[in-house]
């Protein structure tokens, strides 16, 4: 780029182990396509495709005619932490108070608020590895230590809780896994859940739970850590509105943990946010009690469109992919194709007309696999496996 100041541009040195989320960046590269007139298929983007449902946006509009537009509470508005609180109660089957419960723009601020307040620089944090990239990113650029665990396809990318404990050390201070994960659609099971708990034992490590799909999931219960006798203490549960309810725009998420640790991510949205939009919160309270109508018919709109692009990814040469149990990506092996994920990535994108991520988007464990997000028609869907099965009749 063309210098366009004399100034020389004197970064903070911590910017250099800032990551990013790949996901923006093959948008942007899909659009310059797009502008010069090529047609592309969006599977790239984690969001759902579906509007708002009309309820939560009547409630919003209603909120600004009422004048919802001041600011509010930096931990959230009362009501939404109440509201939060018995739903966390139910779903989660942990008695869970208002107080516990912190509302922030989006779920993304829970993790960067969680490693802020919790780890100092040479701590080291264990995350999953293909794995949510603002994990990586975040533990680097306060400076902890990134330990990742390898999550693998013959255990259905759930973790391997043997390798959990032989990962722990004096200086773990942050735990984070995610149930159902991104990118690869694993759900943690009953099991699953308590022999982590077991692993982690009685130590004084905080887990953050990433459940931001937990409402996504297609065979069996979501299930989380914080219900574990012993661990509501040291559990940050992570969950929000932008996939349950398709409100990713909307940016409202929320964490619930500790009351003291509570305080101080309240000290965090004091300091960055002031707080979160109001008339959005007044619309998250209809969010939750609202009608749930709308997110089982999104559930299983996406349940059906996985069923169809998984099995029109294995009829496709060089690709097999497992079934995923929950949220809406497919994680396929593309190993046999004998191409670098990141070059059948982009080359998908540029001959083929399919947006898809690098499985080492989201990790350097993701070598050899593609994400595709399936939170789009099933004509889209039926057209991308058409465009890459030509694709690769010609190429492989
Ligand atoms: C695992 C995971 N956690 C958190 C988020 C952040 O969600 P939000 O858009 O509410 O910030 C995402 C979004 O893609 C995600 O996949």
């Amino acid at each position: 780029m063309e210098p366009t100041t004399q100034y020389e541009l004197r970064l903070a040195r911590r910017m250099s182990r800032l990551g990013t989320e790949t996901a923006f960046e093959v948008l942007n590269k899909a659009r310059a396509l797009e502008k010069q007139g090529r047609d592309i298929v969006h599977l790239e983007i984690g969001e759902p495709d579906f509007d708002t449902p009309p309820n939560i946006v009547e409630a919003a509009v209603q909120a600004l005619h009422k004048g919802w537009t001041h600011y509010g509470p930096s931990a959230g508005l009362p009501e939404l932490r109440q509201t939060i609180a018995d739903e966390i109660t139910r779903t989660r089957g942990v008695p869970c108070k208002a107080d516990e419960v912190v509302v922030v723009p989006g779920g993304k601020p829970i993790i960067f608020f969680s490693i802020l307040s919790l780890v100092d620089e040479g701590d080291e944090v264990i995350y999953p590895n293909p794995g949510f990239p603002i994990y990586e990113s975040m533990i680097q650029y306060i400076g902890g230590r990134a330990v990742p665990i390898k999550l693998r396809e013959e255990r259905d990318f759930r973790l391997d809780v043997d390798e959990l404990a032989s990962l722990i050390t004096d200086r773990t201070r942050l735990i984070i896994i995610n149930s159902p994960h991104n990118p690869t659609g694993g759900v943690l099971d009953r099991r699953d859940i308590h022999d982590i708990a077991e692993a982690i034992g009685d130590r004084n490590i905080m887990v953050l739970s990433d459940e931001i799909y937990s409402r996504l999931i297609f065979e069996g219960q979501h299930y989380s850590l914080m219900a574990v006798p012993g661990f509501k203490d040291r559990t940050i549960l992570l969950d929000g509105f932008s996939k349950t309810y398709a409100m990713t725009g909307w940016r409202m998420g929320y964490g619930v943990m500790r009351a003291d640790l509570a305080a101080q991510v309240t000290r965090l949205m004091t300091n960055s946010n002031s707080c979160t939009a109001s008339f959005t919160q007044v619309a998250g309270i209809e969010a939750l009690k609202g009608v749930q109508a709308s997110v089982e018919h999104m559930r299983s709109e996406f349940q059906s469109r996985r069923d169809v692009f998984v099995a029109g990814l294995n009829r496709i040469k060089g690709f097999s992919c497992r079934m995923p149990k929950g949220a809406f990506y497919v994680f396929p092996n593309i190993q046999k194709t004998g191409w670098t994920s990141k070059k059948l990535a982009d080359a998908l994108l540029e001959e083929a007309g399919v947006a898809c991520l690098s499985g080492t988007a989201f990790g350097s464990f993701g070598e050899g696999y593609l994400r595709f997000s399936v939170a789009n028609s099933l004509e889209n869907l039926n057209k991308a496996l058409d465009n890459i099965q030509k694709w690769t009749a010609k190429n492989l």
